[in-house]
């Protein structure tokens, strides 16, 4: 499957759609109804043109492995020009070859799972303030929780980032609002600053951002306060030249994780308490193994004791994948599956074709957390919420870490059901969730 191709075979089946916009505008509908309709009607390797290239997507766990194993041999990483300008050219996630797995050499040691125990603490003083005042807020009635959850996990991943949130030297709120701005145009289709514009909001929020960031690292790197952070570990990381990363490159890469880390997390963990409102046994059962539990502190050891709602996370992930799609382009004409794909095409990856695939999951529409509880043949690349390769996420021992111990403290302190008249539907760009902010009415245990 991974030779290079022969000229005679044929690209895969797909439509070049209008010109110029090719089938983009129904892209931008529903990424997801839109790849779900064209493997239904192509299989699974077919072809679209959108947002301005050939994008071929591919489904499978053979054909992940194919995309996996192909960076910087025959396909490299592919950003849109909105979140390269807003990301700069210098994080891990932009940056490729050599200098990516130098890159990730250096930071890896800091993200394995080993180290994670360290965090806890900050992970459980966070989530404990942040629920005390979900139970204030509860007995006023029904309250949407997406917003709830997003403050909770802004505060862990600042916290985890930068140590004490009080170093920046800003109100929280102040920097998530910036936060929230930057983000907002990393999915806007025109780079340009033009002023009034999402982009050109994004810019300025990135600026003051990288103002209160460049100043933290500053004082930091002057001192010699270290800890679990992820910023003490940009201090310290040298490369072989024994070289300190510079500064510039440091807040690039903070203002990445907090990109890369945030909304991600916050799909996720909603979306777990999404299920658990939609499935009141699942939810019983997973209050049940807490309350077993009750007694014991929070660590690395004793998440890994929480089976059922490690089952209930990775189903959630599997069902809604928190992010849609991973992209990459061609840099040489390279052949799959009896296809041949042309360089300069773009690649697509999935998770929710795969997670969606019967040869994998029976009953694929079937939200089922005892699946992973039994035995089951699934190869590689079959599972892929956080990727995989080169690239796989270097967050994910963190996030499951923070996923697990909120998680178990919300099943612990409430019980919930769905509040009345809102709307379930999903958005699904930048991220899945509930439209109406997921409104539960929340109760004390
Ligand atoms: C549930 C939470 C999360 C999910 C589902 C998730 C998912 C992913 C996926 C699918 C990728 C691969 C993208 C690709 O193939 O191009 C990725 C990469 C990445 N993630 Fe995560 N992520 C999560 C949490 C985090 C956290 C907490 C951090 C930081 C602390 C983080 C930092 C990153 C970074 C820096 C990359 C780029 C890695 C590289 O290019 O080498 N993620 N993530």
């Amino acid at each position: 499957m991974n030779g290079f191709s022969e000229r005679s075979l044929p690209t895969p089946p797909g439509k070049m759609g209008l010109p110029v916009v090719g089938e983009t505008l129904e892209f931008l509908r529903s990424p997801g109804a839109f790849v779900d309709a064209r493997r239904a009607k192509y299989g699974p390797v077919f072809f679209s043109r959108i947002l301005g290239k050939p994008t071929v997507y591919l489904s499978g766990a053979e054909a992940n492995h194919w995309v996996y194993a192909g960076e910087d041999k025959y396909l490299k990483n592919e950003w849109s020009p909105a979140i390269r300008e807003l990301l700069g050219d210098d994080c891990l996630a932009l940056i490729s070859g050599d200098e990516h797995r130098g890159r990730r050499k250096l930071l890896a040691p800091h993200f394995r799972r080993v180290g994670m125990d360290a965090s806890v603490p900050s992970i459980l003083s966070v989530a404990r303030k942040h629920l005390r005042r979900w139970d204030t807020d509860a007995r006023l009635g029904p309250m949407a929780m997406v917003p709830r959850i997003r403050a909770l996990a802004f505060e862990i991943a600042a916290t985890y980032l930068v140590g004490e949130v009080g170093d920046l030297g800003v109100p929280l709120g102040e920097f998530s609002g910036d936060f929230k701005a930057f983000t907002a145009g990393m999915f806007t289709a025109l780079a340009v600053e033009l002023p009034g514009t999402k982009f050109a909001r994004a810019m300025d929020a990135r600026r003051r951002m990288a103002t209160i960031l460049d100043d933290l690292v500053m004082r930091r790197d002057a001192g010699s306060r270290r800890g679990a952070d992820v910023l003490s570990t940009l201090l310290e990381v040298r490369d072989e030249a024994g070289e300190m990363l510079p500064r510039d490159t440091i807040v690039d890469e903070l203002q990445l994780f907090l990109f890369a880390g945030h909304d991600t997390t916050v799909t996720a963990m909603s979306n777990v308490i999404y299920h658990l409102a939609m499935h009141p046994q699942v939810a019983l059962k997973a209050r049940a193994e807490q309350d077993q539990l009750q007694a014991g502190s929070f660590t690395l050891e004793s998440v890994r004791g929480m089976p059922y709602l490690s089952a209930v996370i990775k189903e959630s992930m599997r069902m809604i994948p928190p992010i849609g799609a991973a992209f990459r382009v061609m840099t040489r004409e390279g052949e799959f599956g009896g296809f041949r794909i042309p360089a300069g095409w773009r690649i697509a990856v999935c998770p929710r074709l795969v997670h969606s695939d019967p040869q994998y999951y029976p009953a694929p529409e079937r939200f089922d957390p005892e699946r992973w509880l039994v035995p089951a043949e699934r190869p590689p690349f079959a599972y892929i919420p956080f990727g995989g390769g080169p690239r796989m996420c270097i967050g994910q021992h963190f996030a499951e870490l923070e996923m697990h111990i909120v998680l178990a403290m919300i099943l612990r302190e409430f019980t919930w059901t769905l509040g009345p008249d809102q709307d379930l539907s999903f958005t699904e760009i930048p991220t899945p969730l509930p439209r109406g902010g997921l409104v539960l009415d929340l109760r004390r245990c």
